[in-house]
């Protein structure tokens, strides 16, 4: 878990003064509306950001770990206030995903990038600016006319893209050392430039699964089945949690292969059919026990080292402060997933999408 860091942060930073931000257009009136806009408006972009989007309680928890992950400064009270007045005032609209073009609705912080279509704008202008000569209008490289050291690789299927969350990866794959169309050391590119740039390539991403003949055959052609075969049964260990004569069976019927690749990349992502009708991710589920023996259960709302809350099924919500009494249990379906996703390389991927397409 990511808290300890960012409690470090926070008792060493609450008691300063942060610099404050013009409140925004459009944000309702309500409580924590001034801890979203000291919080969201002081580090990297405007409170503005957040006009416009919708999510559920656990895709603006991810959300706000996601910021704080990033270097935002929030007390765990000033999160569970964000989180509670975001999920209250902005939730998810109805009707398609996309709207509002985020296309990884309830993602957890360890899932996929939420795409955020501003900063994807301004990224845009850096990719024409410093990478689309090598990598193509499309992301996909370029052949023709073009001398072999400067065809860039196809960025849409590069796991330094698609492991990244908020320029984490690319960040790291940049100040590597990597040419740039001006000349200028690749290391440059940080802070809100890196976060605009990684936004703009999810995006690329996302819009290359959705449309056009590319989905088709994305990175189907390009795996060996038997070698995914043999990943899945070793070194993978998938067979400890899936059978492919059982729960895969015909999974490579089931969904087209891009949406195979994002549904074992990020079985948490494409919750609300943004490929078209698959199942809804299951939640983040939360068991707590209070000091008197009163257990309850619920889908996880937040959770740090100091506080605890859950919605249960009937919509109610409950926040705990955390004391040793205080028994809690998180149990995250998808764990299993997400340490998987720092282990595949390249090749495992592409080879287990080829493989999973035969299960029909
Ligand atoms: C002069 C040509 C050139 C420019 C400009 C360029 N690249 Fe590349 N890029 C390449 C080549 C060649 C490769 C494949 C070899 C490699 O990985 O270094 C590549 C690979 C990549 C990869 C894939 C790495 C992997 O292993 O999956 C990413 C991501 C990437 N570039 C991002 C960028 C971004 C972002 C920019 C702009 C800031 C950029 N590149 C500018 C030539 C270029
Ligand atoms: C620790 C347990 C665990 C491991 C290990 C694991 N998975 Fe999963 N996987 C899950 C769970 C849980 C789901 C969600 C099932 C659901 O939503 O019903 C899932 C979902 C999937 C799905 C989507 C299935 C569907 O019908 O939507 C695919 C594909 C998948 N996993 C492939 C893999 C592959 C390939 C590996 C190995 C590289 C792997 N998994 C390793 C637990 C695991």
């Amino acid at each position: 878990m990511r808290t300890p860091v960012f409690l470090v942060f926070t008792l060493t930073l609450a008691a300063q003064q942060r610099p404050s931000a013009p409140a925004p257009r459009g944000l309702p009136d309500g409580p924590g509306k001034d801890a979203v806009v000291r919080v969201c408006g002081s580090s990297c972009h405007g409170p503005q950001i957040i006009s416009g989007k919708g999510y559920t309680p656990q895709g603006w928890t991810a959300v706000t770990n996601a910021m704080i992950a990033r270097g935002a400064k929030a007390t765990p009270e000033e999160t569970n206030d964000i989180v509670e007045y975001l999920a209250k005032n902005l939730p998810p609209r109805s009707g398609t995903a996309g709207a509002g073009g985020v296309g990884f609705i309830g993602a957890g912080p360890d899932d996929a990038h939420v795409v955020d279509v501003e900063a994807a704008g301004r990224g845009k202008a850096i990719y024409a600016a410093e990478c689309v000569s090598c990598h193509g209008p499309k992301g996909r490289g370029v052949s023709d006319g073009v001398p072999p050291a400067q065809r860039g690789a196809d960025i849409v299927r590069s796991l330094v893209v698609l492991k990244d969350r908020y320029g984490a990866t690319i960040g790291d794959f940049m100040k590597r050392g990597h040419p740039m169309q001006s000349g200028k050391p690749s290391a440059s590119i940080v802070g809100s430039e890196l976060q605009d740039l990684s936004h703009f390539l999810h995006q690329k991403v996302t819009d290359t699964l959705r449309n056009g003949p590319y989905s088709q055959v994305i990175n189907v052609l390009t795996g060996d089945a038997k070698a995914g075969e043999a990943y899945f049964h070793g070194a993978g260990g998938c067979v400890k949690c899936h059978d492919a004569k059982g729960d895969l069976a015909g999974v490579g019927s089931k969904y087209d292969p891009p949406t195979l690749q994002q549904k074992f990349l990020f079985p948490r992502a494409f919750g609300r059919g943004v490929l078209g009708p698959v199942k809804p991710p299951k939640p983040v589920l939360l068991t707590v026990t209070t000091q008197d023996g009163k257990t309850f259960k619920g889908t996880l709302v937040h959770l740090d080292d100091f506080n605890a809350s859950l919605r249960d099924s009937s919509g109610e919500y409950y926040s705990w402060r955390r004391t040793p009494a205080l028994k809690v249990t998180k149990e995250d379906p998808y764990a299993g997933h997400n340490a998987l996703l720092d282990q595949y390389t390249d090749k495992n991927m592409h080879d287990i999408v080829a493989y999973l397409e035969k299960l029909k």
